[in-house]
């Protein structure tokens, strides 16, 4: 049964109760109260002085899942604010965040972090309530750390996505117990559905570049949902302590949010059998090739499901068990139509891929090169000669990296000054490389080339 997973069979893994717009007890008013100021003071660089002067608030007054879930959205939002956004990264969160932060994160089982269900699945409202989620033009984000259309926009294309992809799970939960019942014809006409709705959702992540600026995003938006877990050029090479006021505490790493940890799109590769090799790994057939097994690398993808909320991932866990679908094609070649479905689907979502490596040389790889080149011209020497410059540049338009007091150019800065750091996402992989490895994974199993 799904909601023994905490999933809803109309929204997915979207909560089948709307989140909460704020807390109903007045108790937690003052972490209300900061988090609707949140832009206002990050830009005043004020949130620091204010969360060191908060009170250490209990979990008491949380009661249903939905307040617990409000609760960790304002904490998660509160913390990664705290420790981006100011002149340089905090590795410390005080006891007025990493306390309450601690205890909700473990009753709702995730990593006390902003992860993509603080700030996509339960982080979103729908505009007008006899509308559906699946359309963007109905959707706003509760919390954000900049208050911009850009970041807003950037979070709610993954709820619609979300919501449109939400049928697909007991679609091909049907689509399993309809091979292990041997009705070809019942697995055909739900692969038939999945891929048109992959398409969908294709069409769904492009609208990124509708309302997302890629310089915004890069340069404002980004820096805040960094991690410390294998993205050195960040600056929290240590990772953070959670201050509980015992002193004995120690440093803590994790990766920062990531569509990775999207239990739809991990659904996706489960139901239709494609496995993800640990970066780097080729397929088994070249390794033999090439004489020796490479040293066993860690696997991301998986790595990515401590991410998800508990349940989410023991979902995974047990789909992964009970998949079937691409063993019940092989054993059926024969069958056309059924193999046609089949590859539609491995091919939509690898197109789907292809799409997000494409995002992700216009969000992250371009406006990185953009600002190291200026960061260079930046050096003394460089400055002195293109002193005459100095009034075309106060002309930049706004949103650019060392707009000193963008609390987003802190990371940065620190990006720089890590010399020959290389570029990695906020979940601490090596991007492009990466995602094409899981986008080439996509295709492998195609059963028609075989
Ligand atoms: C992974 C960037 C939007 C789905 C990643 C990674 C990056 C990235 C850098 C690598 C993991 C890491 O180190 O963080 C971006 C950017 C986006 C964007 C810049 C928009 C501006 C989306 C959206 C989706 C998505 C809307 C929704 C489906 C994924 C998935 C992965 C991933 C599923 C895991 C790799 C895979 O399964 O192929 N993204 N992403 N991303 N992203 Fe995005
Ligand atoms: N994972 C995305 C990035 O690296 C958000 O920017």
């Amino acid at each position: 049964d799904l909601a023994n997973y905490g999933i809803s069979p109309t929204h997915g893994f979207l909560p089948d109760v709307l989140p909460l717009t704020r807390l109903p007890d007045p108790y937690y008013n003052k972490w209300e109260a900061i988090a609707a100021n949140l832009q206002a003071l990050i830009l005043s660089k004020r949130l620091r002085g204010v969360i060191d002067r908060l009170p250490v608030l209990s979990t008491i007054g949380l009661e249903h899942d939905a307040e617990w879930r409000r609760a960790y959205v304002l904490l998660s939002f509160m913390a990664h604010g705290y420790i981006w956004g100011g002149d340089s990264p905090s590795d410390r969160l005080p006891p007025s965040i990493s306390v309450p932060l601690l205890k909700v994160s473990e009753h709702l089982e995730v990593p006390p972090v902003a992860t993509y269900a603080a700030v996509c699945l339960w982080n979103f409202k729908p505009l007008f309530m006899d509308e559906d989620i699946d359309n963007l033009e109905n959707l706003a984000s509760l919390c954000t750390f900049t208050g911009g259309i850009d970041e807003s926009w950037f979070y709610l294309v993954s709820v619609a996505m979300e919501a449109r992809g939400a049928p697909i799970v007991p679609l091909m939960l049907r689509a399993i117990a309809a091979a292990r019942e041997d009705d070809a014809k019942a697995v055909t006409s739900c692969l038939s559905t999945f891929a048109e709705r992959l398409d969908d959702l294709t069409t769904l992540l492009v609208r990124m570049h509708e309302s997302c600026d890629p310089n915004i995003f890069y340069n404002r938006i980004r820096p805040f949902l960094a991690g410390s877990k294998n993205m050195g050029e960040a600056g929290l090479p240590n990772g953070v302590i959670y201050e509980d006021g015992t002193g004995t505490e120690t440093y803590r790493q994790y990766a920062g949010g990531s569509n990775a940890q999207s239990s739809l799109i991990q659904f996706f590769d489960i139901v239709l059998g494609i496995t993800h090799r640990p970066t780097g790994e080729k397929p088994t057939k070249e390794r033999g090739r090439e004489g020796h097994a490479p040293a066993p690398k860690h696997n991301f993808i998986m790595e990515m499901r401590q991410y998800m909320p508990g349940p989410h991932a023991r979902f995974l866990q047990d789909v992964q068990g009970v998949a079937n679908i691409r063993e019940y094609v092989e054993q059926n070649k024969d069958n056309k139509s059924l193999s046609v479905a089949y590859d539609a689907c491995l091919s939509m979502l690898r197109a789907l891929r292809d799409k997000h490596i494409a995002i992700v040389t216009r969000y992250i790889v371009l406006p990185s090169r953009e600002v190291r080149a200026r960061s260079r011209s930046r050096s003394p020497e460089v400055a002195r000669r293109k002193v005459n410059l100095a009034t075309a540049s106060r002309q930049q338009p706004q949103g650019i990296a060392y707009d000193a007091r963008g609390a987003a150019a802190t990371a940065q800065k620190a990006a720089d000054d890590g010399k020959k750091s290389a570029l990695k996402g906020t979940g601490g992989t090596a991007l492009i490389s990466f995602l094409k490895q899981a986008r080439d994974e996509t295709g492998e199993p195609a059963i028609e080339e075989w």
